[in-house]
């Protein structure tokens, strides 16, 4: 069953109202569109959860740092929503952008401290445009949870951040990350990888399970660091911005897994940045 496309804020306070009215749970998964099982991942943990589901498509053009990268994410309107019709869920809300951002719009989100590192630093003002629009998702879509990816773990940890300290009554979930068949974790961009730089994707994934394993028998992390970067940089990965070992929490930087930690990278691959993380046995 096709599930209504609601384009403006009133018909979704419309639909929500009698289900906020009636005390039941509203699950919204926030996303960019061209969706790939990774997101339907979440969309299945919504379902699992909620009483209503609402999945939200907007590309946000407040979290891209060029136009370039902005007018080539992939859109994929009409397939995501035949791909969302075997989950049943309520709505998908798809604003227009002036229905984000009307005429005057001037508040900006920003969380200090986890958005010193890593992506905060490479991608300067990503996390705000996040920040920003995921509050207005929330608040727009009067859910009382949301399901995030673990692939975008800083994100993830921005988003509940902002919850907390904005006092916005929601659960946020962190759901795993969803890998192809040769470990490539799945994220709408890998859509903008050539054939040549698709075969090379999942180096990435297998240079980082190679220092996390290293890690657990004890080698020094500096050690596995060079390795996984001279392997990188022979196959075609152009610049590796960050490859480090953080702690979960407040993602501070660490040299080896002496509390909950994980291994975040970031890799330019023919054009294309891509990043992801694994967890790190202590
Ligand atoms: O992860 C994404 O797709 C986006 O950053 C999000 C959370 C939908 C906000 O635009």
């Amino acid at each position: 069953m096709t599930a209504p496309i609601v384009r403006d804020l009133a018909a979704l306070r419309a639909l929500s109202e009698p289900w906020v009215r009636a005390g039941s749970s509203i699950g919204v998964v926030p996303t960019m569109g061209a969706l790939h099982d990774g997101h339907l991942s979440l969309v299945a943990a919504a379902k699992e959860r909620c009483d209503h589901v609402i999945v939200t498509i907007f590309v946000n053009p407040k979290q891209f740092n060029t136009p370039e990268d902005l007018a080539n994410y992939p859109r994929t309107e009409d397939e995501d929503a035949r791909k969302l019709e075997r989950f049943e869920v309520d709505a998908i809300y798809v604003p227009d952008g002036d229905v984000m951002y009307p005429a005057g719009f001037a508040t900006t989100v920003s969380v200090a401290g986890l958005t010193d590192v890593m992506d905060g630093i490479h991608r300067p003002g990503h996390f705000e445009g996040v920040a920003t629009v995921v509050a207005k998702l929330f608040t727009q879509s009067r859910a009382t949870d949301a399901f995030f990816g673990e692939k975008d773990f800083q994100q993830l940890q921005v988003v509940r951040r902002m919850a907390r300290d904005l006092d916005i009554p929601i659960t946020v979930h962190g759901c795993p990350t969803i890998r192809e068949m040769d470990g490539l974790a799945m994220s709408s961009r890998n859509l903008l990888l050539s054939d040549r730089a698709r075969a090379k994707a999942p180096i990435l994934f297998e240079e980082m399970e190679k220092i996390a394993q290293g890690l657990v028998s004890g080698a020094p992390f500096a050690d596995l660091h060079a390795a996984a970067l001279r392997r990188l940089a022979a196959s075609d990965f152009t610049k590796t911005e960050y490859l480090e070992l953080r702690a979960n929490d407040d993602l501070c930087l660490l040299d080896a897994p002496t509390r909950p930690a994980r291994l975040f990278a970031a890799s330019w691959l023919a054009g294309v940045r891509m990043i992801d993380n694994i967890a790190v046995e202590a």
